[in-house]
This record gives structure tokens, C-alpha cells and sequence, in this order.
């Protein structure tokens, strides 16, 4: 972009973005991703992409294979255990082509053709997960939420499992719905349990010895896009259902850990920061706790009000991806605009659910609840 196109864009956002909330004119970011970082992140990167450690070397100019960036990845690798308590049976891979890519790895590397795979298909995304496997033949899906929208999280008791199924899928938080599982779902003894918790991940504590694989894009509390985490069981990695190119193949990640090709190295590199940034902050113990005040600042909102209608059940409500609507359409069109004066972007919904989606990952500060809550209720007295 010209220095004068720069400018003309800048000058447009400070039209409409009136307010900032920090000394460096940043505001309060809702989308649901790529979605916010923390802020001390981003300077930390600003420094790197010039001259990481004094290498005098910026960070996307070293070698997936020099000495800088081995340290970016050990590190990486050892914060992620270090923070979710990962035993030695699990890998941990860095991979490519998004969580979508995961959508068909998994019955490739996981499902024999003619094994069936249960898929739990509570949104958009678990739908994709679904008909990737497809491919790979026969699926059942053992409970689905479409009857009502997505807008709940099935009981055990809905979920009908085939008799010998290769692995069970679901989506742990279904960031366009704004429904998450407080429970891992019960499933039939000995099945391997994968699950896409790209918009949870990190959210809260979690025991991933209770699955077999978990996959997560990195965009929305992990880092940045470009890269995906893989959490695989040991077990896992020997099952080889069919031939597969070198590339689609986790053992050819786990083997040359995650640098069978040149890696998605600045990805990568941000994730380690996002890692080192949950640990100096307290752990998941602390980012759930902080995410449940968060979340509540708005869900009261939306429970003391006659004018807001919240698309979740309550007992499914996510964590991470508040969904709701304003009466009419036009007023979610005022909402949404008025918001941005006020320096609260990202907020316009899916078009599955319309209305406004507040995604609160780790990295949006409590302060940003607090304002768009205070907003929320004012609007609510303008035009309710
Ligand atoms: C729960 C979930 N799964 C999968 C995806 C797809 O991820 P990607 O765009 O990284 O392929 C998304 C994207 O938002 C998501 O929210």
C-alpha cells in the first residue's frame, strides 16, 4: 500500500473509531478471529521482526533450521507441555492449512474405510468436520443440534454411538453459534475421542489425557493464523489405515517435529510468546477464571434484559463467542455501528445467526466486557 493510501485508510478508521482505549490507539477487538492478542505481545513482536535477541536478525529472516530459531521452537514446545501438563505419550505438532485441514487428516490418518467414525455436529464447523470424513467412508453422526439452530449442546443421552466406531469427534466451542460443552461428552469405552477446539483451547484448564487427538488453529487464543496445533496420543500416531502422501501424514510431523518442511515460522514464533504470556499471567487456572467474570459481565446483560435475545440455551452458553440480537435487524445494524464509535469493533454476527457475536478470548481485557456491558445496557435504555 502507497503512504497515501496508508493514510486515507487511517484517517477513515479514526472517523469512525472516535474513541481508543490505550496509548497506542488500539481498541477494544471482538472478532472471532483472527481475534485479538495481548498487547504486550504485539510490541514484543514489533521488536522481533527487526532484530530478534540481538541477532540482528529479524525473526521471519532466520532459518527454520539456525540456531535462533530452534530456541523459538523448543521453547515453544516446552511452554505447551509446561501449560497443559501434557505427559511423554502425547506429541505436540505445529501444522499448516488451518483447523479445516484437520477436517480430513484425521479420517485419513485415523478411520480404516470400511471402520465407521462417530461425528457429535454441533455448527458450522463440526458440519465441515463431518463431510470431510465422508471421503474416507462411512460416518454416523451420533447427535446433532440442528433442530434448534445450534443453539445447544446435546445431553449424553441424545448421543446414539455405532457399534465399533474408529474414533468419536466433536467440537468442543462452536464459535459461531456461541455454544460450548462444559463436559467432555461420554462416549463408549476404549474409542479414541478426538475434538476441534480451535475457539476454546486454553480457555479454562483441561485434561488432554482425555483424548486421543486435539487440533486447534492458532488464530484465536493461541497466536496467529498460519499454523494449527496438534495434540496426538502416542497409540494414535501408529494407526496407518491407508497409503497417504508424506505431507498428510502425522508421523512424518512427529518424526522430524514439525520440520519435515519449512515450518510456518512466524506463527509458530508468536505462539511461543502467546505460551510465555498464559504462564507469566498464572496458567489456565487463571485465564478461566478471568473468562468466566468476563463472560458473566455480558451474559447478565443479556439475562436482565427484555430487549436483547441471547442465541444460546443458557446451560450451553460458550465461554469464548456471546451471541445475541436486537429486535429488528436495523437495530443490530445501529448497535453495531454505534459500538464502533466507541472504539468496540468485530462485534457483526454470522450470517447463520445474524445479529452481534462478542468473542472474549484470553487476550481481550476485562476492561473490554466492562465497556461493551455499560454500552449494551445503553443502548438497551435508548432504544428498548
Ligand atoms: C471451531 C472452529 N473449527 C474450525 C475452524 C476453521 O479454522 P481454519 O480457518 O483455521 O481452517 C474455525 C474457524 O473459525 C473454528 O472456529
Amino acid at each position: 500500500m502507497t503512504l497515501a493510501a496508508n493514510a486515507a485508510v487511517a484517517s477513515a478508521l479514526t472517523a469512525t473509531n472516535a474513541v481508543t482505549h490505550s496509548a497506542s490507539g488500539r481498541i477494544f477487538n471482538f472478532s472471532a478471529g483472527p481475534g485479538c492478542l495481548p498487547e504486550e505481545v504485539v510490541r514484543q513482536i514489533q521488536d522481533d521482526v527487526l532484530n530478534i535477541g540481538g541477532s540482528g536478525i529479524g525473526i521471519l529472516e532466520h532459518s527454520h533450521r539456525g540456531k535462533v530459531f530452534d530456541k523459538v521452537l523448543a521453547d515453544a514446545f516446552e511452554n505447551f507441555r509446561k501449560i497443559s501438563n501434557l505427559p511423554n505419550n502425547y506429541k505436540m505438532l505445529f501444522l499448516t492449512g488451518g483447523a479445516t485441514t484437520q477436517n480430513f487428516m484425521v479420517p485419513a490418518n485415523l478411520k480404516p474405510q470400511d471402520q465407521t467414525a462417530d461425528y457429535i455436529t454441533t455448527g458450522y464447523w463440526a458440519e465441515k468436520s463431518i463431510e470431510q470424513a465422508k471421503v474416507y467412508g462411512t460416518v454416523h453422526e451420533a447427535a446433532t443440534s440442528k433442530d434448534k439452530n445450534h443453539s445447544y449442546i446435546p445431553a449424553d443421552s441424545d448421543c446414539k454411538f455405532s457399534a465399533k466406531p474408529a474414533y468419536v469427534h466433536y467440537c468442543s466451542n462452536n464459535t459461531i453459534y456461541g455454544t460450548e460443552w462444559h463436559r467432555i461428552p461420554k462416549t463408549p469405552d476404549g474409542v479414541p475421542l478426538v475434538c476441534d477446539m480451535s475457539s476454546d483451547i486454553y480457555s479454562r484448564p483441561m485434561d488432554f489425557t482425555k483424548f486421543g487427538l486435539v487440533y486447534a488453529g492458532a488464530q484465536k487464543n493461541l497466536g496467529a493464523a498460519g499454523t494449527t496445533v496438534v495434540v496426538i496420543r502416542d497409540d494414535l500416531l501408529e494407526r496407518t489405515p491407508r497409503e497417504l502422501p508424506l505431507m498428510l501424514k502425522y508421523t512424518t510431523h512427529a518424526k522430524d517435529e514439525s520440520r519435515y518442511n519449512t515450518p510456518p515460522v512466524f506463527a509458530i514464533y508468536i505462539c511461543g510468546l502467546v505460551f510465555k504470556w498464559i504462564l507469566k499471567e498464572g496458567g489456565l487456572e487463571v485465564m478461566g477464571k478471568r473468562n468466566s467474570e468476563k463472560a458473566k459481565l455480558i451474559y447478565d446483560v443479556l439475562d436482565a434484559s427484555k430487549f436483547y435475545k441471547a442465541h444460546a440455551r443458557a446451560d450451553s452458553r460458550s465461554l469464548m463467542n456471546i451471541t445475541f440480537k436486537c429486535p429488528t435487524e436495523q437495530l443490530d445494524d445501529m448497535f453495531i455501528k454505534e459500538a464502533g464509535k466507541l472504539g468496540i469493533d468485530g462485534l457483526k454476527g454470522h450470517r447463520a445467526t445474524g445479529g452481534m457475536r462478542a468473542s472474549t478470548y484470553n487476550a481481550m481485557p476485562r476492561e473490554g466486557c466492562v465497556v461493551l456491558a455499560q454500552f449494551m445496557r445503553d443502548f438497551e435504555k435508548r432504544n428498548g
